[in-house]
């Protein structure tokens, strides 16, 4: 683990384990942390988890677990043993799961367990097709809940939803925010329907979110598309102390 004070996670969203570490080895353990989601893990596997962390970068495993109790904590004990510094699991695993994912992964020890509430590319309606009757809003309420009731560490959720769950779980329960946009990418100002802005529809800029309660925010594409990704992060990251008045 390195004492880095960034929250930025840059997502390392390549087919390949050669595309991610050209990028990687651009950028610095000391201003993000690097997450690894299915496509790569499923490619490239541990080993590579592991060179990563050999570069001396954080590492949160993007696998969102969700399996009978007994899986997902032998899941999650391989993950704590590679060593990563985060690890997710679905909520909607439900208590049992929930709670034998915690008993899986030492609270204090040096891998973060956080959960899934409601995918964002989920709506209302998408979840009432699955039978759940609740607003999507209501649901990552009552799911964030029962992640707090298991004491796992956080959850990942939309920056719009950060501040309802700083107000409902307290300073120390972690919020993981995707769907974050710099104001200023590549040179280019970035508003919620521009193109810059990807298939994100629902962003909030990085400043936004860290005062919406976001304790991390995972950025992709700003960053690993950039023409220059470590100045755009070093531009980020000091953005974000400055608009922290010092504070990280
Ligand atoms: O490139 P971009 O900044 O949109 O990447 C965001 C990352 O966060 C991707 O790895 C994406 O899969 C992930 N993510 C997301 N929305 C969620 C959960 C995860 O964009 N609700």
């Amino acid at each position: 683990m390195n004492n880095n004070q960034s929250p930025v996670i840059t997502a390392l969203d390549f087919k390949h384990a050669d595309d991610a570490l050209a990028l990687v080895q651009q950028l610095s353990p000391s201003l993000t942390r690097v997450k690894v989601g299915k496509e790569l893990f499923t490619r490239a596997g541990p080993q590579f988890v592991e060179q990563l962390q050999t570069l001396g970068f954080d590492v949160f495993l993007d696998l969102k677990f969700h399996d009978i109790p007994n899986t997902v904590a032998g899941a999650l004990k391989a993950a704590a043993e590679l060593g990563v510094w985060m690890v997710n699991v679905h909520a909607s695993g439900g208590r049992a799961m929930l709670e034998a994912a915690r008993e899986a992964i030492d609270p204090s020890g040096s891998t973060q367990l956080i959960a899934v509430t409601v995918l964002t590319s989920m709506d209302t309606e998408d979840l009432r097709q699955v039978g759940v009757e609740s607003s999507a809003q209501d649901q990552v309420k009552r799911l964030a809940q029962l992640v707090a009731e298991c004491a796992l560490d956080g959850v990942v959720c939309s920056p719009r939803e950060s501040a309802m769950l700083r107000r409902a779980h307290g300073p120390d329960f972690s919020l993981v925010t995707p769907g974050v946009r710099p104001a200023v990418a590549s040179g280019a100002k970035v508003t919620e329907t521009s193109g810059t802005a990807s298939d994100q529809k629902r962003i909030m800029t990085p400043q936004d979110a860290i005062k919406a309660g976001s304790d991390y925010l995972v950025i992709g594409r700003p960053i690993t598309q950039s023409a220059d990704p470590i100045k755009t992060l070093e531009q980020l990251v000091q953005s974000l102390t400055d608009a922290a008045g010092g504070h990280s």
